[in-house]
């Protein structure tokens, strides 16, 4: 194993108890930080690595992306900007190019959306399925996405399958029995669209109940769409996190306050589906747990950019450069209840971006720019700088 001391560090953001630090330097060594210090006290490694004043950040970490399905929707997205609402029905036309395309195909395109998350910082990534609505596509579209990340989620209850549109019972009962039994062994979580032309808070009762009988730990897609009792399921059964949280009332927010429930804030959905964005503000001073994550997918969120979604947040959403920061590294290693990741401290995955930027404040001050300088996940650099190449 090599070690690298990473010196020259305009501003190090560790997230962890000792905050922003100026004039560090930290030490990866295989695989891991093993010292984190100032830099007149840092002590030898095998290699040096100067980043010339750069501020260094933990690697992002995006916790809701659905990122197995074949073809693109830009039509719809032309349509909406146009004055079309969004709709869960447009899931099943992603659905119908999934079931077509191959394994190659699906590989492929979840190889080429790593690849944009890398490049933009995000280290750790989870994948959801939910494009499939079969017992072989679901399980295919898991087993694929687990050759890219072990944060894998089972979303056979996205909307009802169309075969099933008569009969929604029907397909409860596959997604919690056969469907479920293909699909656990390819899975860490089990997730849930309860929301309007989706499933009811009873559907996803059962569909959680089961996921966690089959060894899945639960989150939810909750109050997207309208107000109604997803995010309310989602504390009840334990979920790690409720995601979307655009329309909730005050139960909501104390009920998430007082749980350990992450609310998982997507702006990337209200952004391209011209929605208003949740209220960060409201659920932060209420003390909830908050985090930032792309939902990318061919529908209502088609970014890989955490960047992009943090420069929203802050612009729109009034969190601050530092919560919004917070939101999208430390916040989503909490929703995928990970204590190894999301932060620069001794003992964590070395995961950690460079900017181009002397503060991570630019990442909202600059929006659009590609201010990723270098990217380094599990101690390897997975990007380097593009005079470097
Ligand atoms: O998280 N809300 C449900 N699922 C996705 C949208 C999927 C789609 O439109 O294809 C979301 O926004
Ligand atoms: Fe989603």
């Amino acid at each position: 194993m090599t070690s690298t001391l990473i010196t020259g560090i305009g501003l190090l953001s560790t997230q962890a108890d000792i905050g922003d630090v100026r004039g560090a330097a930290v030490i990866l060594d295989g695989d891991r930080i093993a010292w984190v210090g100032s830099a007149n006290d840092a002590p030898e490694a095998d290699a040096r690595l100067d980043v010339d004043g750069r501020a260094v950040i933990p690697g992002f970490v995006d916790s809701h992306a659905h990122l197995v399905f074949a073809g693109e929707r830009s039509a719809e997205f032309a349509a909406r900007m146009s004055g079309q609402p969004y709709s869960a029905g447009g899931i099943r036309s992603t659905v119908t190019a999934t079931r077509a395309a191959s394994d190659e195909e699906l590989r492929a395109n979840v190889d080429r959306l790593t690849r944009e998350l890398l490049r933009s910082g995000s280290t750790t990534f989870e994948i959801k399925s939910g494009y499939g609505l079969t017992t072989h596509d679901e399980s295919r579209s898991l087993r694929i996405a687990r050759e890219f990340t072990h944060e894998t989620t089972y979303l056979g209850a996205h909307v009802v399958a169309p075969e099933f549109a008569d009969d929604p019972a029907g397909y409860v009962a596959l997604v919690t029995g056969t469907m479920l039994d293909a699909c656990a062994p390819h899975a860490r979580w089990v997730d849930v669209f309860c929301d309007r032309g989706a499933f009811d808070a009873d559907q996803a009762r059962a569909i959680l109940t089961a996921g966690i009988g089959a060894g899945l730990a639960p989150r939810v897609h909750a109050n997207q769409l309208q107000h109604g009792p997803g995010v309310q399921v989602a504390v009840e059964m334990g979920a790690a996190s409720a995601d979307h949280c655009t329309h909730l009332d005050d139960d909501d927010v104390a009920a998430l306050a007082d749980s350990g429930t992450v609310a998982t804030l997507l702006p990337g959905a209200e952004f391209s589906t011209r929605s208003p964005y949740p209220d960060a503000r409201r659920l932060i001073d209420s003390g909830v747990n908050v985090a930032l994550a792309t939902d990318c997918n061919p529908g209502s969120s088609f970014t890989t950019s955490m960047p992009f979604c943090i420069a929203v947040a802050v612009r729109d959403m009034h969190m601050t450069p530092a919560e919004a920061l917070t939101a999208a590294t430390v916040g989503g290693a909490r929703a995928l209840r990970r204590s190894d990741i999301g932060r620069i401290e001794v003992g964590a995955r070395a995961d950690l971006v460079v900017l181009d930027a002397p503060d991570p404040i630019h990442l909202a001050y600059r929006p659009g720019v590609d201010l990723i300088h270098q990217v380094w996940r599990g101690g390897a650099p997975v990007r380097r700088a593009v005079d470097e190449r």
